[in-house]
């Protein structure tokens, strides 16, 4: 995996045009010319552009080329930037920064066709995309009487015309006028079924996805349409909301509907949590009521990708689902998720039988009461389970106590769990002892089920916790040239992660080749918003890579590393001579098997 060819397949003439773009874009120069810039020790400071502070912690590092913000944790490079800046693509911040610079952009951008006519698809695409949207608004106001319907539903739903612009809902009318418009307007038929709009029929004649629904479209962080949620106006059989399929720009779990309007947000004020709700009208009516920081996952259990998206934003989380969902496990589950990106999660507890919608429509203050009562997760379990089970009757509270206590024992500290226990005595009117005990005798088999994966999972995450600490440290003092980390060779290092890998291969490259590094080039061959990167490219902050205890950790690091590998070495050493079963083969592996202790040796010393 070469640095030079892993460039998202782009020919020689545009690599070199990219190069020189951004050396005629002076990173320091260019955000100047959206914020006024301090200069201060290395670097310049202002106040992040990206998120609402009012004292600066973005900092630019002329030297590198990139930015970050210690606020907010955003890097890049002069590219990335623009991109946010503007809300753009990579062709967009392409465009801006030619300009900037008087340069002519290369006709032909891709070395490989295919690379070249997957960007024209998704452009096409997202054209398809924002036409159907504008398409869909239009009905709504023609004053068309096939409209009616959706108008008066509208108005039912309490929204106003303004708030129908700031979401940009529309009208489908019928099955038909929305592809016959876009094939007027040039599109192919091909890439308007490949969009999600419409499909063919049997005679291959093209209808409406969302034929006759109210549309909510949904619209990536970059301002793109990627999809429509359409719902039924009245009561039917059918679905009551149909999504677009999945497409090359739609990809359900990594979406989430109004975090266009979450990102906007970010940048006027601070986020200090974010409010999950499941549905489109719980989004606009909670934003209405004046909580603009909220998203929704769109009906199904959040994913591990919907998780990432919003720690961008903040990492506090709280969960405003219906009030029936505390039954439903698939979407504790999902919670769980959200706990293990270490965020920090709370679930706003809702009124038997309404959503955020209906409670939002009470009023302000209603909503703000729910969110007040936010509980941790663990808590809300036990809350849950309350709801389930009458423990006035001696039946079910006999369940309600065997599944508590089932909740008890996930608590991570001994401290929580005589807290919960506490209130189950409260509620159960069982003595503290018993409820314990019990706790204590949990039967095996259950045991077993809730407690061993866990206990696995934080085993092993401890121990990759300290190697990634480690090997970031490494890399970092490696990536900014620390003169203690100059003969050391990040090819000796034991690699397992793929962010790990590719920046220790770009080292390895440039040492050889006896060239410059620079960090900010990684972001050429990586995801900008690769958090792994991101970790190691703040290490650069600060003091951190610097000084006597900065080179002590380096040496301790990579010692631990070292002997961690050669452990490894040996135990599977030890596990060919157990299998091996020529002498000749047995001698051979106990040779190698003398040399790696002498090695492990050496390194204790
Ligand atoms: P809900 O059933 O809670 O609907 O689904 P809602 O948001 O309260 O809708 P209204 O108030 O009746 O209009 C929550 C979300 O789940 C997805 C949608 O994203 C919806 O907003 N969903 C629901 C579907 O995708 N398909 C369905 O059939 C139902
Ligand atoms: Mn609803």
């Amino acid at each position: 995996m070469s640095i030079d060819s892993g460039n998202k397949g782009w020919n020689q003439e545009f690599q070199d045009f990219i190069h020189a773009l951004k050396q005629k874009n002076d990173i320091v120069e260019v955000i100047r010319s959206y914020v006024a810039l301090d200069r201060k020790g290395g670097n310049y400071w202002a106040c992040c552009p990206f998120h609402h502070e009012k004292t600066p912690s973005f900092a630019v590092n002329e030297a590198e080329q990139f930015y970050h913000c210690f606020g907010c944790g955003v890097s890049g490079d002069v590219m990335k930037f623009v991109r946010e800046i503007e809300s753009t693509d990579f062709m967009g911040a392409v465009r801006i920064l030619a300009n900037r610079a008087k340069m002519d952009i290369p006709e032909t951008n891709y070395d490989s066709e295919k690379a070249m006519l997957a960007k024209k698809k998704r452009d096409a695409l997202a054209a398809i995309m924002l036409e159907s949207a504008r398409f869909y608004l239009g009905n709504l106001y023609s004053g068309d009487s096939r409209a009616d319907a959706h108008l008066q539903y509208i108005a039912k739903r309490g929204l106003a015309p303004t708030t129908v612009k700031k979401f940009g809902l529309g009208a489908s009318l019928d099955f038909y006028s929305l592809p016959k418009h876009l094939i007027q307007k040039g599109f192919s038929k091909e890439d308007i079924i490949d969009s999600g709009v419409a499909a063919a029929d049997k005679t291959g004649k093209l209808i409406d996805s969302q034929g006759g629904r109210l549309i909510f479209p949904i619209i990536n962080a970059f301002d793109e349409v990627v999809a429509f949620g359409g719902r039924l106006l009245e009561k039917s059989d059918f679905a009551k909301y149909k999504n677009t399929r999945e497409t090359m720009l739609f990809n359900k779990s990594k979406t989430l509907y109004n975090i266009n309007l979450l990102k906007k947000l970010k940048r006027e004020q601070a986020i200090k949590e974010v409010i999950i709700v499941e549905g489109y009208m719980d989004t606009i009516s909670l934003y209405l009521a004046g909580f603009k920081n909220v998203v929704a996952s769109m009906g199904t259990s959040l994913t591990k990708e919907q998780a990432r998206l919003v720690k961008r934003y903040s990492d506090t989380i709280l969960i405003s689902y219906d009030g029936d969902f505390a039954g439903q496990k698939a979407d504790l589950r999902g919670l769980e998720i959200l706990k293990s990106e270490s965020l920090n999660v709370r679930v706003v507890p809702m009124p038997e039988g309404l959503d955020p919608d209906d409670v939002a429509k009470q009023g302000k203050d209603a909503y703000q009461k729910c969110l007040d009562a936010a509980m941790p997760l663990i808590d809300y379990k036990i809350h849950a389970l309350q709801r389930k089970y009458d423990v006035t009757k001696t039946e079910e509270k006999r369940r309600f106590v065997a599944e508590a206590l089932q909740v008890v024992k996930e608590a991570d500290s001994e401290s929580v769990k005589e807290e919960l226990l506490k209130r189950l005595r409260d509620i159960t009117g069982i003595t503290y002892h018993a409820l314990e005990r019990d706790l204590q005798n949990l039967p095996k088999a259950a045991q077993m089920e809730t407690d061993l994966p866990k206990e696995k999972l934080s085993e092993t995450a401890a121990g990759t916790d300290k190697w990634k600490k480690a090997l970031r440290f490494i890399l970092a003092a490696k990536l900014f040239s620390a003169p203690y980390s100059k003969d050391f060779d990040v090819m000796d290092l034991p690699l397992a992660d793929e962010t790990h890998i590719v920046v220790a291969q770009y080292i390895a490259e440039r040492e050889k080749n006896q060239e410059r590094i620079r960090p900010s080039e990684l972001f050429e061959v990586l995801d900008e918003n690769c958090e792994e990167l991101n970790e190691i490219l703040d290490l650069n902050y600060g003091e951190k890579l610097s000084g006597e205890i900065a080179e002590r950790f380096f040496l301790d690091s990579v010692k631990t590393l070292q002997r961690d590998k050669i452990e490894r070495e040996i135990a599977e050493c030890n596990e060919q001579y157990a299998k091996a079963t020529e002498e000749s083969e047995r001698k051979k592996i106990a040779q190698k098997l003398a040399e790696l202790i002498r090695k492990r040796n050496q390194l204790k010393k």
